[in-house]
């Protein structure tokens, strides 16, 4: 967020144009990543019935209606949030952080890279790192349950080592507000639908490379059924 002018108070303004890239930036870097990371979430749920479960029982006792949940409300569903998380640990909507640029000559590894290069942080393959993460092919909602120690409480986890809305000083800005769209419609999904993948839906979906997003390739279909 840039703010080039002050208004007669002093206080930062944005211009015309600046209201209007900032808009788009918001509305391109918002959607898409939201909806592919839910999407990623309804369809791991369908792979693991036990966890699905649990996140039925804990929205039904946490939510009076079927409309949009409220703060208290998401606060009584700590599973919600634990699902959505490792959906993105194992699908990350992004590939990778924005590009850095090195401010000093950098060991990475074996090589030694030099000041200016610019390096991108692989979301995967820090994902996929057993030592980080035990198991790491394996769907376990339980793993962020830090009431029971879980790896944040554990590993002491750092920023660095998970990466869906990336890290550091340019780390996604929306962060906070997807984290609270997502659990919104999640709650209202697992409340008002059961589903599974729809007829004819392979159970296995890879990833598909749209720069700079990874959904699922041909997109994935689900069955809803009022409950
Ligand atoms: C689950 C949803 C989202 C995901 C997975 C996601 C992911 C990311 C990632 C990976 C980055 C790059 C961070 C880095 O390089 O370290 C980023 C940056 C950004 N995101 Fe998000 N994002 C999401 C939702 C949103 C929303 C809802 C908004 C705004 C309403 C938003 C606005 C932005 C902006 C403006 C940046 C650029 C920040 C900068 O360069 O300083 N994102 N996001």
């Amino acid at each position: 967020m840039q703010a080039a002018e002050k208004d007669d108070e002093g206080a930062a303004k944005l211009s015309p144009e600046e209201v209007r890239d900032n808009a788009v930036a918001f509305l391109f870097a918002g959607s898409e990543t939201t909806a592919t990371s839910t999407c990623w979430t309804l369809f791991h749920l369908t792979h693991n019935p036990e966890a699905y479960k649990k996140l039925q029982a804990e929205v039904d006792a946490a939510m009076a209606g079927d409309t949009v949940a409220d703060v208290e409300e998401l606060e009584r569903m700590p599973y919600l949030a634990q699902c959505f998380k490792e959906s993105m640990r194992l699908s990350h909507p992004g590939f990778a952080t924005s590009l850095k640029t090195l401010k000093v000559e950098t060991q990475l590894g074996n090589h030694k890279v030099p000041a200016g290069v610019n390096v991108q942080v692989d979301t995967g393959l820090v994902h996929m790192n057993p030592r980080v993460y035990p198991e790491p092919a394996k769907y376990n909602p339980e793993r962020w349950d830090v009431s029971e120690g879980g790896e944040e409480g554990k590993t002491g986890l750092n920023s660095w080592a998970y990466l869906p809305l990336g890290a550091g000083t340019r780390h996604c800005i929306g962060k906070n507000f997807a984290y609270q769209e997502a659990h919104i419609m999640l709650a209202m999904i697992v409340k008002r639908y059961d589903w599974t993948l729809a007829e004819g839906q392979p159970a296995e979906v890879l990833q598909e490379f749209k720069p700079p997003l990874l959904p699922p390739a041909g997109g994935v279909r689900f069955a809803f059924a009022s409950r």
